[in-house]
């Protein structure tokens, strides 16, 4: 299946992206400097802007990867979330940087945090890209946030729609969905 042509907006420019990047990485590295630390990057929405974001962050780090799918290819959250890929090594006693893309109804960074929290990290910090704040459903703690959006369905830099779309650099609005 090809990706269905939608009409699309630039919502967030790249530079607007790579300034607030770079924003969030300095203020990491002064939480951070010194320690060590694992970056946790939330599959498959936030590969580009964890790859991006770690680069920014100056201490030493470890990469990890966990898989999760709540929307199931479509436009609005199933509720339910689930693991596709689970953390590859234990992350007891770290101090852990929690990296989503968006958050939407709060469900899925809600569902990670209390996974991580139960494996006993010496610290979680949760940041996320994008945050639909009218979207939330649940009380969600996010410590570093890039951008509060209304509640528009948005892809690129990550972000799809049925799987396509995350390679756009920048990120945009869909004009012509339903
Ligand atoms: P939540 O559990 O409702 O907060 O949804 C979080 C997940 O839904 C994110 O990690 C994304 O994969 C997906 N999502 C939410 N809003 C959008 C959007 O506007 N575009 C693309 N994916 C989205």
């Amino acid at each position: 299946m090809n990706a269905k042509t939608l009409d699309l907006k630039v919502y967030i420019s790249e530079e607007k992206i790579k300034q607030t990047v770079e924003r969030i990485g300095k203020e990491l590295t002064t939480k951070f400097k010194g320690k060590k630390v694992v970056a946790v990057c939330v599959l498959k929405g936030s590969f580009l802007f964890f790859s991006d974001l770690i680069r920014q962050i100056d201490t030493d780090i470890t990469c990890e990867f966990f898989g999760v799918s709540s929307y199931h290819g479509g436009t609005s959250s199933s509720g339910e979330v689930k693991v596709t890929l689970d953390l590859a090594s234990p992350v007891e006693g770290q101090h852990v940087i929690l990296v989503e893309d968006i958050v939407d109804t709060g469900l899925t960074m809600n569902y990670l945090r209390k996974a991580i929290e139960s494996r006993s990290p010496a610290s979680l910090t949760t940041v996320t890209l994008l945050e639909k704040p009218d979207a939330l459903k649940v009380p969600c703690q996010l410590d570093y946030v890039g951008f509060k959006i209304t509640n528009e369905f948005v892809v690129g830099y990550g972000l799809d729609y049925e799987g396509f779309y995350r390679n756009l650099p920048y990120i945009a609005q869909v004009q012509n969905l339903q």
